[in-house]
């Protein structure tokens, strides 16, 4: 079977957390999420945290050079041999020239990228009323997905609670900076023809159902050029 190299991609609280745990999921391929492991390498303290912190604090995007070279090497490595899913890169234009450069080193390319699309009232909605789980980054919602147990992570069971970064200014500042800098990835992508748009308003199930849809349409797609 052809590989499967995908890209999430939307405002912040569009639902690519919530999308990308259940596509990881349903097609066993690894899923790399940079908000996440940048996230993790705060927490144990690494260089690279120490670097990201101050940016991720303020709702900046941290500097293309640091980012580049983490997902470079993952993509490379042997488990994303069938495919990956990555989840908030790239995030500008030189990242996702990075990206391309990367993959024609490998003799790879990417085979879709998947638009969540949602307003800014709805993110708004959305990421103040978010909660994640200290242990895994699992994402629920206090009305939209609440968790069974108030405060504490259905999957692990870990304390969930909310992120730095979902505080209402710096929520406006994220969507600022996707305006500004990811969103001419749409275009970008558009016209490679490898954009995919997804409406990011509907209920989770809903979401996930069309993600499925537009997978099965790609497969068909890739069976037939073979
Ligand atoms: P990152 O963690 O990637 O943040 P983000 O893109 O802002 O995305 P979020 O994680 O906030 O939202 P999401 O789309 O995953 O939504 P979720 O599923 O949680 O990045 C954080 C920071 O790291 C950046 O600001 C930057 O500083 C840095 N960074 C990361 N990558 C970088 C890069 N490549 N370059 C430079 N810097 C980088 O859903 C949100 C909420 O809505 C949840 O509560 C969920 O339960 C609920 N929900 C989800 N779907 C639905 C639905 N359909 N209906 C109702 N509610 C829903």
């Amino acid at each position: 079977m052809a590989e499967l190299n995908l890209v999430l991609l939307g405002p912040p609280g569009s639902g690519k957390g919530t999308q990308g745990e259940r596509l990881q999921e349903d097609l066993r391929l690894p899923y790399y999420a940079t908000g996440d492991i940048l996230r993790a390498a705060v927490r144990d303290e690494t260089e690279l945290g120490r670097e990201a912190k101050q940016y991720m604090d303020r709702g900046d995007l941290v500097p293309d050079e640091v980012i580049v070279g983490v997902i470079g090497e993952r993509i490379a490595s042997p488990e994303a041999r069938d495919g990956f899913i990555l989840d908030g890169f790239p995030r500008t234009t030189p990242q996702a020239e990075a990206l391309d450069a990367k993959l024609r080193e490998l003799g790879r390319a990417l085979t879709a990228v998947l638009l969540i699309d949602v307003t800014d009232d709805e993110v708004v909605r959305r990421l103040g009323g978010r909660r994640t789980c200290v242990e895994g980054g699992h994402v629920f919602h206090v009305e939209f997905n609440p968790p069974r147990t108030e405060g504490v992570c259905d999957i692990d069971g870990s304390e969930l609670i909310v992120r730095d970064d979902d505080k209402p200014e710096v929520i406006r500042k994220r969507l600022e900076t996707y305006h500004e800098k990811t969103e001419p990835l749409v275009d970008y992508y558009d016209r490679r023809s490898l954009l995919r748009r997804i409406d990011g308003a509907a209920a989770p199930e809903a979401v996930g159902d069309q993600i499925r849809r537009t997978l099965a349409t790609l497969r068909l797609e890739q069976d037939e050029a073979v």
